[in-house]
């Protein structure tokens, strides 16, 4: 089970991995344009150095035919190195270039997946991750933990290396539902994740806890003692 943060800021991205389990970064080409006219490929790098070697960056490609599609790819990878995750849209020309580039052991994140179709269409072409977009499905009336558990049934039956990286969120309830509904991962903003920790029950137990304590011991801590 693997979390990442669905996020191109760098100060969020630096806040957020100090306190969460991170295991990735997704970027998409809406979140570049929030960082201003950034220097592309110079933001990615900071990117990647912030997170390490270990953890996984996943940047999407623009390019609407396979031809296109394909030399982003490679330009990414050449650029941000091999292991770079190229996430991919799938659509006909999506799929075309998917098949080519897995077959030359790119790592590939399909993404802007909103039905079941989509999903065993790019396992069967070999992608490392299925992105399905919970948030954007749910405004359409589309069953998001639907598609997430069938996709996830049939990784299981046919014991693919893939994974169902549920994305696309607005509040906790779909994080979790996505995990419990059988998503490997979950693409999360750190604003959204924040609000797993932000209710106001937690600190009041955390506060009555601490004013028990001082009760007795009157200011000292464990340290103290
Ligand atoms: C991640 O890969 C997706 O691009 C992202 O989760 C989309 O999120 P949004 O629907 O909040 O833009």
């Amino acid at each position: 089970m693997r979390l990442m943060l669905d996020s191109a800021n760098l100060k969020d991205l630096e806040r957020a991995l100090e306190i969460y389990p991170i295991s990735g970064v997704t970027t998409n080409p809406q979140q570049i344009q929030g960082e201003g006219c950034i220097d592309f490929f110079g933001h990615l790098k900071s990117i990647r150095s912030l997170i390490g070697d270990d953890r996984s960056l996943h940047v999407q490609v623009l390019g609407r035919d396979k031809r296109t599609i394909i030399g982003e790819a490679e330009k990414i990878c050449s650029i941000l190195g091999e292991g770079t995750y190229i996430s991919v849209p799938v659509t006909e020309e999506g799929l075309k270039a998917i098949r080519d580039l897995t077959q030359r052991g790119f790592n590939i994140t399909a993404t802007t997946v909103f039905s079941t179709i989509q999903g065993i269409l790019a396992m069967l072409s070999g992608v490392k991750y299925v992105a399905v977009f919970y948030n954007r499905m749910l405004n359409n009336d589309i069953d998001a933990p639907r598609v997430i558990r069938e996709l996830a049934n049939m990784l299981w039956t046919n014991t693919s290396n893939t994974q169902v990286l549920a994305a696309s969120f607005k509040n906790v309830t779909e994080i979790t539902t996505s995990y419990a509904s059988g998503a490997g991962a979950c693409t999360v903003r750190p604003e959204v994740l924040s609000m797993g920790l932000g209710m106001p029950s937690i600190q009041k137990a955390v506060s009555d806890f601490r004013r028990d304590w001082d009760e007795v011991y009157q200011g000292k801590t464990i340290l103290d003692l």
